[in-house]
Formats: C-alpha cells, structure tokens, sequence
C-alpha cells in the first residue's frame, strides 16, 4: 500500500466517524436516505446534524425517543415511506423541535399516541397518509398551529370527531379523502378560516350538518365526489364566496336544493355527473363563471325555461345518458358562449323550433340514441355555422326540405340508424344526400327501413324508378282505371255496332236511294 491509498483509507474511516452513514443509507450534505428490507432496526450512527431523514422500504416494525433523541435538534424533515412500522411510542418526537415536515405513508400504523405532537411547534406538513389508521385521537393535532397541510387521506377513518383539527387556524390544505368517514360533526372544521383545499372525496358520507362548512370563508376549492350523499342543505355553501371549484359527482343527490349555488360567485368548476337528479330550476345556479357543465348520468326528465340563463360563460354543456323527454324552447336562453351542447342517449321524441336560437357559438349538437322522429324544418333556426350534427340511432323516417337546405352550414352530420321511409318523401334527402355526400359520416351506410323490399337499400343509390310503395298504389290505380276505360269503350262500341246494324236493316232503300246522290 503507497502513501497515497494509506491517506485515502484513513480519510475514509475519518470521514465514516465524523458523517458516520450507516449502512444501507446515502449520505449527502445533512440528508440521509436510508433503503431496503435489509434494514430491521432503526439506524443507529446517524449524524447529530442531520438535517433530513428519509426511511423507506425498510422492515423497521418501532419508532422509539431513542432512535430520534440523538440527532433532534437539527432535524427539519422526518419522513418514513412504504415500511413495516406499526407503532410510534409516545414522546418519539419531543426534542425534535424544529421539524418542519413529518411523514408516515404507507405504513402499518392503525394508531398513534395522543400527545405525539405535542413539541412540534414549527410543523407545516404533516403527511399521514395510506396507513391504517382508524381514528384520529381527539387532541393528537391541535398542538400544531403552524400547521399547513394535512394529509390524512387513504386510511380507515370511520369518522373525524368534533374539534379534531381545533386551532390549526393555519391549515390551507386538508386531505381526508380515500377513507371510510361516515359522520362528520357540525364543529368538524371549526376555526378552519384559512382553509383553501378541502379534500373530502371517496369516502361513505350520506349527508352533512347543515353549517359544517360555515367557518370556510377562504375555500376554493372543495371535493365532495364519490360518497353517497342523498341531501345537501340549502345554505351548506353560503359562506364560500371564494370557492372556485366544487365536485358532487359521484353521489345520490336527487334534488339540488333551490339557492344552493347562488354565493358561488367565483365557481369555476363544479361536477354533478351521476348522481340521481330529477330536475333542475331557474334558481339553482346563480351567475358564476363556469366554462362547463357536466349532467350526464342523472335522471332529468326535462328541461325548463332559463334554467342555466344566469352561466353566461359557459361553453361546454353536457345532459347526456339523462330520461330527458321535453325540453323547453327557453332552455338555452342567455348561453351566448355555448359551443358544444350534449343531449345524446335522452328520451327526445321531437325537439322545437328556435332551441337553439341566441347561441351564435354553437358547433357541436349531438342528439344520438334518443327517439327523435320529427325535426321541425326551421330546427337550426338562428345558426349560421356547425361542425358537427349527431343524429344517429333515432326514429327519423324523413326530412323536410326546409331542413335540408339549413342542413348546408353543417360540416359533418350523422344520419345512420334511422328507419328511413324510402317512398317519394325521401327523394329531398337522397338529392340532398348526392350533393353533400361528403358532409355525411357513413353515407352508404344510410340505408331504407322500409318498404321491405327496399330494406338495406343505400338511400343514395335510389334511382328514380325505385317505385316507393305510394308509386307502386298510384300505378295500380292508374291501371284499373286504364282497363275500366278500356272495357268501357269496347262495349260501348258493341252497343253502337248492334244499334247501328239494326238501324241499318230498317231504312236499307234509303241508304240504298242517296248513295247515287251523293256521289253525284
Ligand atoms: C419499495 O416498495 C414499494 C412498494 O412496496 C415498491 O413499489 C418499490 O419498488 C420499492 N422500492 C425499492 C427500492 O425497493
Ligand atoms: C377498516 O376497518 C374495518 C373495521 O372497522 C375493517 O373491517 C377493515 O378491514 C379495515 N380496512 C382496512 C383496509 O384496514
Ligand atoms: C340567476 O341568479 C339570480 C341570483 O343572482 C337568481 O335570482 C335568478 O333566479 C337566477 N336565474 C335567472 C334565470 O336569472
Ligand atoms: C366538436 O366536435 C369535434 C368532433 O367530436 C371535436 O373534435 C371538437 O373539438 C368539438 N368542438 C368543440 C368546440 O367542442
Ligand atoms: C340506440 O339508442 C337506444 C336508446 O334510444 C340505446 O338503448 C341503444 O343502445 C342505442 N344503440 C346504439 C347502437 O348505440
Ligand atoms: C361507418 O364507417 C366506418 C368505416 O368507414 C365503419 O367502421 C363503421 O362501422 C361504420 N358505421 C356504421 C354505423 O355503419
Ligand atoms: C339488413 O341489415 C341488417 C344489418 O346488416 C341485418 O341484420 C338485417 O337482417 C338486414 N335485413 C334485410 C331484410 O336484409
């Protein structure tokens, strides 16, 4: 060994004394990742200033003061990721007094001991997210009052009792999602004023106290998707002026109370698709900026007047896979920005006239899968320009001309699966269909329903002589009529012919006696 490896070796096995990184673990700087089912105790050489610690993938099953005690006084992050820990003993975390950020993800932890927390005065994060934990120890967080976010998502709480979170006057970020809470208290979120995200969804909730959300002032944005809730109070939103994104899909409301979204002056996002909704009013949204609107998979059976007149903004608006049967003429008053409206797989038997009047943005109408039989001829009244038309699987039998001719300002239009009548009231649509033929999705597809001899028939390729079954009557008619002129004349013609001989065999002399006369 030259000098050289000698100085190397030792300032290794210094440096091993001085940063002392334990095995299995990196060191770099003051942080300390440590890695790997090889890892069954809690590593024990850890530098007094270490800064970050993080464990993950290891077999350590306890977090006790000892393991921590050593390098405390320095230390900001504390996270332990995807490991076999299923206890933390009471006082772990007592002279870790500058912990800024803490976390357990993905641990075996069902529980932890109430007074954890109760030195942490400087913690902003707190991360306990997909562990096991069943329910929340009733002063466990409220010594942290600098705390920001929360993250309690993906674990089995059943509940979050009353005060759970009292004084955490700073919190802006509360995750809870992902569990299985089935109560939460009126004073649940109390003091939370400095709330903005509040993540509630997929858990069990049916229904919510009436104010819970009363000292949210600053909440913008609030998850409320896939729980089974049946009813929300008219005034649960009341204080959420600043809310700008809301999420009820994924629920059971059948009814949305009138006035509930009136506050929600700055809602920018709201999501009500599947639930069980029966109908909307003219009350139920106020004026609020939302670009979209997403109703598919509810039960609407119509659609009122006004009845999203105050969304001046909106520009997509979705009533899919809904019972709707009636839709008022009214319905998309005031939706001046609309550019795509979804009616498709609805209860429509015939829509009216001007529906889509006042919407000078539109490009997009579909209206598939419903019973549709009749358009009126001024259907897209008030529309100079679409992109797209969907009218596919209806009961469309015809077209009137009138519509035809406004059918022009559409791009694309589809027409398919429709029992379309092939007798002479076709011949608008199979012209039309020969001029535009590259407007229409599927054109030879577009086939005869009836009469049966023509079924499957492509309606394009009809020529003329194709003899509709109203042709087909009339020439027959024509022809009974051709044979009772024919047998008419035959015999009046016999009769003439017997009348004519008989007259001739009474005064044959004088035909006889003039014929020389006139020859004359
Ligand atoms: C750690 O465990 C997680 C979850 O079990 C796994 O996805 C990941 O690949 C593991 N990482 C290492 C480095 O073992
Ligand atoms: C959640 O707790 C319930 C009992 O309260 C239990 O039946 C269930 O298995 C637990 N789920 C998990 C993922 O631990
Ligand atoms: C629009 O919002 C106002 C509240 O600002 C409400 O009174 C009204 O009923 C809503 N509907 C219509 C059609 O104006
Ligand atoms: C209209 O529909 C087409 C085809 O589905 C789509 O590509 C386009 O983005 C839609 N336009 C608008 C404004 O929604
Ligand atoms: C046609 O529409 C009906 C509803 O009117 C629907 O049940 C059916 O699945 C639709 N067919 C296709 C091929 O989409
Ligand atoms: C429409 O045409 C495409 C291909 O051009 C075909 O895949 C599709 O099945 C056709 N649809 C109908 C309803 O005929
Ligand atoms: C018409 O076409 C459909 C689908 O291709 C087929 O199921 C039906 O049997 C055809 N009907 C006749 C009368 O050819």
């Amino acid at each position: 060994m030259d000098l050289g490896q000698y100085i190397l070796l030792c300032l290794c096995a210094v440096s091993a004394i001085v940063w002392g990184c334990p095995q299995h673990c990196h060191c770099r700087n003051s942080q300390i990742l440590c890695q790997g089912h090889e890892i069954q105790d809690f590593p024990s050489t850890i530098p007094t200033t270490t800064s970050a610690i993080y464990i993950s993938n290891a077999s350590v099953s306890l977090l006790k003061p000892t393991d921590v005690d050593a390098f405390s006084s320095a230390l900001t992050i504390f996270v332990v990721r995807d490991s076999r820990i299923s206890k933390v003993l009471p006082n772990t975390f007592d002279k870790t007094h500058n912990l800024i950020a803490l976390g357990f993800t993905g641990t075996e932890l069902f529980s932890l001991p109430e007074d954890l927390f109760q030195n942490l005065q400087s913690l902003t994060s707190l991360t306990l997210s997909n562990n096991k934990l069943k329910e929340l120890p009733l002063s466990l967080l409220s010594p942290l009052k600098t705390l920001k976010s929360l993250d309690l998502s993906k674990n089995n709480l059943t509940s979050v009792p009353e005060k759970a979170f009292e004084g955490l006057i700073h919190l802006e970020m509360l995750m809870l999602q992902k569990n299985n809470i089935k109560e939460i208290y009126r004073g649940t979120f109390c003091g939370l004023r400095n709330l903005k995200l509040l993540f509630l969804h997929e858990n069990s909730l049916k229904g919510m106290p009436a104010n819970i959300f009363e000292d949210l002032i600053n909440l913008e944005t609030l998850h409320l998707q896939n729980n089974v809730i049946i009813h929300l109070s008219p005034d649960i939103f009341t204080h959420q002026l600043k809310l700008q994104k809301l999420y009820l899909s994924n629920n059971q409301l059948s009814k949305l109370p009138e006035g509930i979204f009136l506050n929600l002056h700055s809602l920018r996002q709201i999501s009500l698709y599947d639930n069980q909704l029966q109908t909307l009013s003219c009350k139920t949204f106020g004026p609020m900026p939302l670009k979209d609107l997403w109703l598919y998979d509810n039960m609407l059976t119509q659609l009122e007047e006004n009845v999203f007149s105050n969304l001046t903004q909106i520009r997509l608006l979705v009533l899919s896979r809904n019972q709707i049967s009636h839709v008022s003429p009214g319905a998309f008053n005031g939706l001046h920005e609309l550019k795509e409206i979804s009616l498709h797989t609805n209860r429509l038997m015939r829509l009216e006239e001007g529906l889509f009047r006042g919407l000078p943005k539109l490009v997009n109408i579909s209206l598939e899968n419903n019973q549709i039989h009749y358009l009126p001829g001024r259907f897209l009244d008030g529309i100079s320009y679409l992109y797209q038309l969907e009218l596919q699987n209806n009961s469309l039998s015809y077209l009137p001309q009138e519509l035809l001719n406004s059918l022009t300002k559409v791009d694309r239009v589809v027409l398919t699966e429709n029992p379309w009548r092939c007798d002479s009231d076709i011949i608008p649509l199979r012209d039309w269909l020969r001029k535009n033929s590259d407007k229409v999705k599927n054109v030879s597809s577009l086939v005869c329903f009836s009469p049966s001899h023509l079924t499957n028939i492509s309606i394009i390729n009809l020529d003329d002589s194709f003899g509709g079954q109203k042709d087909n009557a009339i020439s027959k008619m024509s022809h009974i009529i051709i044979i009772a002129v024919v047998c008419t004349s035959v015999i009046v013609g016999i009769i003439i012919c017997v009348c004519w001989r008989k007259s001739k065999q009474g005064s044959g002399a004088l035909h006889h006696q003039q014929r020389p006369n006139s020859t004359v």
